[in-house]
């Protein structure tokens, strides 16, 4: 009789950690390693906002501010995004979940088509050094690839290694008196999360504190791990 047919599920990774610890620039580079769709809760919300759609209308003064938008609102938008049919290459979610309420909403997701989370990786960082990492950053303006005034410059000044693109921007909420807002936020109602995925046997934390290069590393050995 022939062996039963081994049916793998696409990895579900969860990257925690507070503003600048990394999760972006991170969840990029593993998209480019391991083919991992990288589905950040911030910019399907920037896209909203962009757009002016309902959701982007009642997001935008929340995240000026620093605060968390309502869970009712960034899962309606995650729950469309992971219909997409590119999700069934293994997602890296970036900034989700961030409430106890997306958690179990993740888990209840997840769970409809037989799946769980992989691994939740805490990014852990040292607060203080995190306002400079937030205000030094900007994006390119055309593909989005990520840059920092002292931590990662283009190789030719002004001009995107990615697409070679003369545009850059910065984010409205990338001021210091927002990073301590985004940072509060963080510690009361996402920290606690880590607690949460240690319960569930699938923690993993990585010192988001040494080079972009290192960290790499480090996230890739732990994806090899569980999902190689
Ligand atoms: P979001 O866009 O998710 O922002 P964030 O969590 O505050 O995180 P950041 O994007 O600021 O930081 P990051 O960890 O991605 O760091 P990055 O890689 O860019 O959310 C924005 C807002 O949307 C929230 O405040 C909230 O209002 C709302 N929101 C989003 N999701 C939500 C949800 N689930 N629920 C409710 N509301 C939600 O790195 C930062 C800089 O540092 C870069 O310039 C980078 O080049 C540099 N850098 C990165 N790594 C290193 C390193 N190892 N060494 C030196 N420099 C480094």
């Amino acid at each position: 009789m022939a062996d039963a047919p081994v049916t793998t599920k696409p990895a579900v990774l969860i990257l925690l950690g507070p503003p600048g610890a990394g999760k972006g620039t991170q969840a990029r580079m593993l998209q480019e390693d391991f083919g991992l769709v990288q589905l950040s809760t911030g910019d399907l919300l920037r896209a909203a906002v962009a757009q002016g759609t309902p959701a982007g209308l009642a997001a935008k003064a929340v995240m000026e501010a620093g605060g968390l938008v309502s869970d009712d609102i960034v899962l309606a938008i995650l729950r469309d995004r992971m219909a997409e049919p590119d999700v069934s290459h293994g997602i890296i979610l970036d900034g989700f979940p961030r409430t106890d309420g997306q958690a179990s909403a993740l888990d209840a997701l997840l769970d409809e088509t037989g799946q769980s989370v992989t691994a939740a990786i805490s990014m852990e960082v040292d607060d203080g050094a995190m306002v400079d990492r937030v205000a030094g950053r900007y994006t390119c303006a055309k593909c989005g690839e990520g840059y920092h005034d002292s931590f990662k410059v283009p190789a030719k000044a002004g001009v995107c290694d990615k697409c070679g693109s003369t545009e850059f921007k910065r984010r409205p909420d990338d001021n210091a008196e927002t990073v301590r807002a985004r940072l509060e936020a963080y510690h009361d109602q996402t920290a606690p999360l880590i607690a949460y995925y240690e319960g569930q046997g699938v923690l993993k934390r990585v010192d988001a504190m040494g080079e972009i290069a290192d960290v790499r590393a480090e996230l890739a050995g732990i994806v090899k791990d569980v999902a190689g």
